[in-house]
This record gives C-alpha cells, sequence and structure tokens, in this order.
C-alpha cells in the first residue's frame, strides 16, 4: 500500500517532467531546422498574402491601378471596401477624386452623415492598397507613389491618459505639420470640431493654408463647417468640393455624391430629427437658428409663449439637453441617447 500511495503521489509530478522533456526535445529538433523552416515558411505566406488580395479583388470587382512617379491621384468611381460589403441597407455611390500639380488641397464641405469620413478613407485605402501590390475598389485609378500616409481622424479619444480631444487632435496635427513633405498624403477629418466654432474654424483655417502653401502634400480636409469653404483658392491648389445633400419637407436626404463646389447648409437640425429627437426640442432648435441667422442672439425671454412646452421637462432631460453637443458627439453616443431618449419617453 506505502509504496503504491507515493507512485500515485508523485505521478503528476513525473508526468509534468516528462512533458516539459518531451517538449524540450521537440524544441531543439525544430531549432535545428529553423533556417529550412523559415525559408519554406516565407514563399508559404507570402503566397497565403497574394492569393487573399487575388480572391478580395477577383470577389469584389477590383481593378489594377496605374502608379507613377507624378504628384497625382486620380480615382473614378472609387468605393470604400468595406462599407460597401458590409455596413449598407443601400447601394454604395462610388466616388471620383483628382489631385494633381495645380489642385492639391481638396475642401470637403457637407452635412454631418454625409459621407465625408467614407470618402477620405476610401482614397486612402486605395493609395494604401495600389502601393502594397494589390488591386483597388474603383473602375480606374492613377496612383502617384507616396512616401507617407498622414491621418488626423476623430473618434479615438485618449481620455484613459489623461488628454482631452481636442489636446490629441491639435498635437496629432502638429505632428503631421512638422513631418509632412511634398510627396504625403493627408486626411484631415474634422480638425477644429474639438474646441468652439470660431476658435475651431480659425485653427483649421490657419493650418489648411500652411499646408497647401508651404507643404503642397496631396491633402483631403473634410469638415462641416461650411464657412471654411471661403478659403479655397486657386493660387495655392485648395478646391472644395462638397457630399451633396437636398431637403424636402424638412428632412434631409443624401445623396452621397462628391461633387466640386459648397455645400450652403449643415442641415443639423434636419439630422437630429432623423435621429429621433423630440418634435418640441427640433422646433425650439430651428427658432433658435432663426434668431442666429438673423443676426439675434438667443435669449429666453424671444421664446416666453413657448415654454410651456418644456414644462413636461423632466431632470433626465434637462441634463441630457445641457451635456450634447451634435457637433462633438460620436455616431455610437448619439445612438447611446437615443436609446435612453426612448427609456425616457416609454417610462413616462
Ligand atoms: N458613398 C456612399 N454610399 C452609400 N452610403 C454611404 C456612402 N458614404 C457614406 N455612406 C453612409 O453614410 C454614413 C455616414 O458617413 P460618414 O462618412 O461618417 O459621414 P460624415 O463624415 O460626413 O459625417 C456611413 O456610415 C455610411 O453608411
Ligand atoms: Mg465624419
Amino acid at each position: 500500500m506505502k509504496e503504491y500511495e507515493s507512485i500515485v503521489l508523485s505521478a503528476d509530478e513525473r508526468q509534468a517532467a516528462l512533458e516539459e522533456r518531451l517538449f524540450r526535445e521537440l524544441r531543439e529538433r525544430i531549432a535545428g531546422e529553423l533556417p529550412r523552416l523559415k525559408r519554406a515558411a516565407r514563399p508559404a505566406a507570402l503566397l497565403d498574402v497574394l492569393q487573399a488580395l487575388a480572391t478580395a479583388a477577383l470577389e469584389n470587382d477590383f481593378i489594377r491601378p496605374e502608379l507613377s512617379d507624378e504628384k497625382e491621384l486620380d480615382v473614378k468611381d472609387g468605393r470604400h471596401p468595406v462599407v460597401e460589403k458590409y455596413y449598407l441597407a443601400e447601394p454604395f455611390v462610388p466616388n471620383d477624386l483628382y489631385l494633381g500639380p495645380d489642385e492639391t488641397f481638396i475642401l470637403l464641405t457637407g452635412p454631418n452623415m454625409a459621407g465625408k469620413s467614407t470618402y477620405l478613407r476610401q482614397n486612402a485605402l486605395i493609395v494604401l492598397t495600389a502601393q502594397i501590390g494589390s488591386f483597388v475598389p474603383a473602375r480606374e485609378a492613377r496612383v502617384g507613389v507616396v512616401d507617407r500616409i498622414f491621418t488626423r481622424i476623430g473618434a479615438a479619444d485618449d481620455l484613459a491618459r489623461g488628454r482631452s480631444t481636442f489636446l490629441v487632435e491639435m498635437s496629432e496635427t502638429a505632428n503631421i505639420l512638422r513631418n509632412a513633405t511634398e510627396r504625403s498624403l493627408i486626411l484631415l477629418d474634422e480638425v477644429g470640431r474639438g474646441t468652439s466654432t470660431y476658435d475651431g474654424v480659425s485653427l483649421a483655417w490657419a493650418v489648411s493654408e500652411h499646408v497647401a502653401k508651404n507643404v503642397g502634400a496631396r491633402t483631403l480636409f473634410a469638415t462641416h463647417y461650411h464657412e471654411l469653404a471661403a478659403l479655397a483658392d486657386a493660387e495655392i491648389g485648395i478646391v472644395n468640393y462638397t457630399v451633396r445633400a437636398t431637403e424636402h419637407n424638412g428632412t434631409v436626404k443624401f445623396l452621397r455624391k462628391v461633387t466640386r463646389g459648397v455645400s450652403d447648409r449643415s442641415y443639423g437640425i434636419q439630422v437630429a430629427r432623423l435621429a429621433g429627437l423630440p418634435p418640441d426640442i427640433v422646433a425650439q432648435a430651428r427658432r433658435i437658428l432663426a434668431d442666429f441667422e438673423g443676426g439675434v442672439m438667443p435669449a429666453p425671454e424671444h421664446y416666453e409663449d413657448q415654454v410651456a412646452l418644456f414644462a413636461g421637462r423632466t431632470p433626465v432631460l434637462e441634463e441630457f439637453l445641457a451635456r450634447v453637443n451634435p457637433d462633438e458627439i460620436t455616431p455610437l453616443e448619439a445612438l447611446e441617447l437615443l436609446f435612453k431618449l426612448k427609456g425616457l419617453a416609454e417610462g413616462e
């Protein structure tokens, strides 16, 4: 019994020791063959990448881009490979892009939700995939090789590291200004949105002017501040484009088509309505907007007769109204708020 006991009790240990020995032996055998294994793995990996790119190109109707050393970027019917495949109920609207020696900087205006960010990203993806040797999602594409792609794109808040959205935005922009060259591609998405409108527009303006005049990199700048369109200047290569939207009976319709020109309105209130903001709040916002646009500083007493409408406001709604800034909010946060509001409406 005693003998048997010690065999059983030490079994685990011996098992572990055996396992370790076998593992070590295997490792040594493999290490001995390392050069051969690596030699075999490299072409297998390359083949894997190339066949994945080929399959993607075949299945998604990509074309072979033409690469050049010119400072150009000429895309016909470009698409965003991920958005077109996974996110859409409606068909994806393809868009052209032209950047060349005399038009280096596109200022893309358009309301929130129009498709500006998608357009920026799809073109950066086309350049990137072209330069890694892949086919690209477009009908035609001439890509002048870029040395780097710089992006300043929102959403990646860095609150965890104690840096405000605006600080992150500005330090990333500063980094771009320090490092971009004439051969770079720069994407600036809503630079300046993280602060007040006037600050934001002024910063965006100065940054754009500097990039166009002194850097000369091919640049796409998306903004819903249509005031910035006044920056367009043929002399330094800044041109206006807009993602078109129309309004019908107070409802905004997004056409998703990028054309030359300027967006005249921001349709913020219409988008808020689409998102399900209660009608009385939307109506109140329209009145305040009319005052702003008429050069009147809105003041509570202008709307006294409307106050009754708001008598039913709950503390949650009150807090919501105080906190929400549609210009700073991400689509995900907007959705969360929508659910909260719905919960509120049902709770009452
Ligand atoms: N070319 C397009 N065709 C169809 N739908 C699009 C297109 N571009 C964008 N969208 C849709 O519109 C939504 C908002 O686009 P986004 O680029 O984020 O707008 P913006 O940056 O102007 O606020 C996207 O999530 C996508 O579903
Ligand atoms: Mg955007």
